[in-house]
């Protein structure tokens, strides 16, 4: 069934070859869901499985099983493809591998692991034998990995051979873990497995090409993502097969998919972007994808644009950022002529960057807004649309958001409140594992609350402001302080930690540590490292603290809260506010 949505003309600040799927201001009358649910296909009997709809309904159907899914590019410059067909085959033998472990449906299985074709396959696998899919920052040290399998009573780790050394202390403390599989993508590593371990190409030569998907249905789990917040360590949002309703249609409106599409998304699959966008959206609209597996290096990126002929584009503010610093004369060596559409998430895109888009790759960047909880967009320029740098564009069709005071009542255009969400859209996270009381505190008088700031003005548009709460946003990466400080007060010479997000001109925001010593240590230049190197080694670098400032004590309230708030003022030199709740010295 095709959509209701009439073709427009072409919008005033940006050149389309295609006609943008969405007229965001003339096709919203009457809308429903229902119309997008009726363009999956859906399992016989009703049921509903992500990875059916990604690859399976393309792979059995004549005319796209051997359009390509997949490019992928390693990080050595190796390149392998792969066509729906190969994607099916390969998902299915790891589901067959799965199932003969004794995984069923609801049983979690995590993934540990580099952007390689095998991560993919393990992934659409874990969904198709109906079991959760739980994929980790393979950046993580030991801790963060532990902390979610842990909580998660993950089954089955699948991982790489370094990746499987990092974590090797950890294990005895799952005792839910049953397997640990371990892919070594093309002998890469010359070491032996360790003998409790299985092999990921050997149990695939065993198993059969055929898989029969498990009959989920729309309400059972399909990925769980572990986000950050103010308290406590990191929570397992978890979402249902029914996302993909929204991740699809999204995938049509916010990123404006078209069936002859190369597509570029620069999220790993650790994070939800990688998931919700760099699989799902896109190979259920049965767009190719280029899949890469090395890190940021401006010139290459602005090569891989040039070389796979990418169309759009969905990348992060502060990779944004990074290609701004590295200037306006290395992009004129390469040719963005492909280029259709181009959009970024994750963090406020400032107006320059969207206008930098602009004159320097021919297009702006269109910014859109969501988060773990919300599964898909819900907030986007679109294609159709005039852009207005700096925003976060209009709500999702079908989605009601608000801003909302301290009563949590909404208030009118341009003052400042809660970003909320009317629940009910079809990417809602179902819950915080087994962490109920905290998902239910989510929610006040029939609105979820985002935990951002924003504002929104007369024409609909909404502009983000900050956080409500602690949470540190370092180039797009969502950090807990209590997770940081945990860590940090585990080193022999730490008393206390409150961690902040100090302001930084391309990160957003940079981790920084306030930090007391026990008795008998002494502040000094290579304690300051020690502490530093500690943490990135049970951590990740990516969200361990680039700055540690030594103080005597720490700030707190009368029952011991460390008061990261006031730590933050003192950092930027604003007053301190109320500080009567402060413990006497
Ligand atoms: O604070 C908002 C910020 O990132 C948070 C969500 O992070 P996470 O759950 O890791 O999901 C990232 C992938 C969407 C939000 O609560 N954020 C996200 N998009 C934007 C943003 N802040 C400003 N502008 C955005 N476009």
């Amino acid at each position: 069934m095709s959509t209701s949505f009439s073709p427009i003309p072409k919008p005033p600040i940006d050149k389309f070859e295609v006609t943008p799927n969405l007229n965001y201001d003339t096709d919203l009358d009457g809308f429903d869901w229902q119309t997008i649910m009726d363009e999956l296909d859906w399992l016989p009997g009703g049921g509903l499985n992500k990875a059916h709809e990604a690859i399976d309904r393309h792979a059995l159907n004549p005319e796209t099983a051997n359009k390509l899914a997949m490019i992928w590019e390693g990080k050595n410059g190796e390149r392998e493809d792969y066509t729906f067909a190969d994607m099916k085959e390969q998902s299915d033998k790891f589901a067959n591998v799965l199932k003969s472990l004794g995984i069923e449906l609801g049983d979690r299985v995590f993934i540990f692991m580099e952007r390689v074709p095998e991560l993919y396959f393990a992934f659409f696998g874990i969904l198709k034998a109906g079991a959760v899919a739980g994929p980790l920052f393979s950046a993580f040290g030991p801790d963060p990995v532990k902390d979610r399998m842990e909580d998660a009573g993950a089954k089955i780790l699948v991982t790489q051979p370094d990746l499987r050394r990092k974590v090797t202390e950890i294990i005895p403390h799952l005792p839910e873990l049953q397997h640990i599989i371990v892919v070594n993508k093309d002998n890469r590593d010359p070491e032996p497995l360790d003998a409790q371990d299985l092999s990921y190409e050997v149990e695939m030569a065993k198993a059969s090409a055929e898989f029969q998907i498990t009959n989920t249905s729309q309400n059972d789990y399909s990925i769980m993502h572990y986000t950050s917040g103010t308290t406590g360590k990191p929570k397992g949002a978890i979402h249902r097969h029914h996302a993909v309703i929204q991740q699809y249609s999204t995938g049509k409106w916010a990123l404006d998919f078209h069936p002859d599409d190369l597509y570029w998304c620069t999220a790993d699959p650790g994070w939800v972007t990688g998931t919700s966008y760099g699989m799902i959206a896109p190979w259920t609209n049965g767009v190719t994808q280029l899949i890469y597996e090395g890190g940021f290096r401006a010139s290459y990126w602005y090569e891989l644009i040039q070389k796979y002929k990418v169309t759009v584009w969905y990348t992060a503010p502060t990779a944004i950022r990074m290609l701004m610093k590295a200037g306006d004369e290395l992009p004129k060596k390469y040719d963005f002529s492909s280029l259709r559409f181009a959009a970024s998430v994750g963090e406020p895109l400032n107006p320059e960057a969207v206008v930098w888009g602009k004159d320097v790759l021919g297009h702006v960047f269109h910014d859109n807004w969501w988060q773990t909880e919300t599964g898909a967009i819900l907030c986007a320029n679109y294609a159709s649309s005039e852009i207005r740098p700096g925003s976060m564009g209009r709500p999702i069709p079908g989605v009601e958001l608000a801003i909302l005071d301290e009563d949590f009542k909404p208030v009118g255009p341009g003052q400042d409140g809660n970003l909320a969400v009317r629940p009910g859209w079809p990417s809602m996270f179902q819950h915080y594992w087994q962490k109920t009381d905290m998902y239910n505190s989510r929610f006040k008088r029939g609105w979820y609350i985002t935990g951002d700031t924003a504002n929104v003005d007369k024409d609909g548009y909404f502009w983000f402001v900050g956080r409500a709460d602690d949470v540190i946003n370092t180039a797009g990466h969502l950090v807990g302080p209590f997770e940081v400080e945990s860590a940090l007060i585990e080193h022999e010479a730490v008393a206390e930690a409150g961690v902040i997000g100090k302001p930084d001109p391309i990160a957003m925001e940079l981790v920084k540590a306030f930090v007391s010593l026990k008795e008998g240590f002494e502040p000094s230049e290579k304690l300051r490292r020690d502490i530093m190197r500690f943490v990135r080694s049970k951590m990740a670098a990516a969200v361990a603290p680039r700055e540690i400032e030594f103080i005597d004590s720490l700030p707190k309230t009368r029952s011991g809260k460390i008061m990261r708030r006031l730590l933050k003022a003192r950092e930027l030199g604003l007053p301190e506010g109320d500080t009567s709740t402060l413990e006497d010295d």
